[in-house]
């Protein structure tokens, strides 16, 4: 399943090391996970979001304010008869652990070490590693599903590790998602921009809303809002406002949407390969 970052070629488990070919060295981590994210690749010492946010979601997902939506990812994995699924940006695994109940296997992965550490220290049954959504150590057509929830989006590393039939399946905030949070921190308030579905690899085969309200707990409102972008522009002031105020009642909007491989770019895929077979077959008939 996993190929070395740097060359690409092969992993194999050696004892508690992946190895490639060519001798690159990833150690397997007290915890079970490992590390595939080159150092080369780093934008910063420690990408990703950080143990405040991690902690922040651990707690605050851990109270079932987002059960609904985990209960649906799970269905849209059954009604598919997901085998092997790649969780992409993971972060402390609470949507991967319940999904490898329904999958036979599960590859997860985030940028943020800290965030795999802690995902992999309570998940013994899915695989973790540490990887960017834009490298992507994983063999080409090696996974049947892909969810990307409120994670980054990487369509072609996303159809390249699809197999022929495999789904893409997307969680992204729709417009009123945290509404109620937004009114008391902000004056003007905007409904959130709902991203198009509009990829060049894939086909939408289905969207769906889903959007109900809830009511945090004190500390289960100080979480959400740690785990959320508001925490980081919001001046003290503000942040006071929200965490005195009395529990309230907040929306919860989601769009899910499944993707499939778009046929173009399969046959895009599939002409060039008849094309390199020709010109590498039969070269000296060409011109
Ligand atoms: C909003 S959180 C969502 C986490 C998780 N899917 C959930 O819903 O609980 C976004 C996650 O994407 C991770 N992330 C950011 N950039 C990434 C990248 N290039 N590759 C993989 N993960 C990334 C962050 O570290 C963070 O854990
Ligand atoms: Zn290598």
């Amino acid at each position: 399943m996993y190929i070395c970052p740097i060359c690409k070629q092969k992993l194999n488990i050696l004892g508690n090391k992946y190895v490639c070919d060519k001798n690159h060295s990833f150690d397997l981590a007290r915890q079970g996970y490992v590390n595939l994210l080159p150092v080369t690749s780093k934008k910063s010492l420690n990408p990703g979001d950080n143990d405040l946010m991690t902690n922040a979601r651990r707690e605050f997902l851990a109270g079932g304010y987002y059960d609904k939506l985990l209960n649906r990812i799970c269905t849209i994995l059954k009604e598919n008869e997901v085998k092997i699924l790649v969780d992409s940006g993971c972060s402390e695994g609470y949507y991967t652990r319940q999904m490898a109940t329904v999958c036979q296997e599960v590859y997860a992965y985030d940028i943020s070490k800290s965030a795999v550490k802690l995902a992999s220290a309570t998940d013994k049954s899915s695989h973790y590693f540490v990887a960017s959504a834009f490298h992507i150590p994983l063999k080409n057509a090696s996974a049947n599903a892909i969810t990307k929830i409120f994670a980054p989006d990487s369509p072609k590393e996303f159809a390249r590790v699809l197999s022929e039939n495999g789904i893409l399946i997307e969680v992204i905030p729709a417009e009123e998602h945290l509404l109620e949070i937004k009114q008391k921190l902000y004056e003007n308030v905007y409904l959130n921009k709902v991203e198009k579905a509009e990829k060049e690899e894939f086909e939408i085969v289905k969207e769906e809303r889903l959007k109900y309200s809830f009511t945090p707990t004190k500390d289960g409102l100080d979480n959400l809002f740690k785990m959320t972008p508001y925490y980081y522009k919001t001046a003290k002031s503000g942040e006071n406002i929200l965490l005195t105020s009395e529990t309230f009642s907040i929306t919860a909007d989601f769009i899910l949407r499944t993707y499939k491989k778009s046929n173009n770019f399969t046959k895009v895929k599939y002409c060039k390969k008849i094309i390199d077979n020709y010109l590498f077959n039969d070269y000296n008939i060409i011109g």
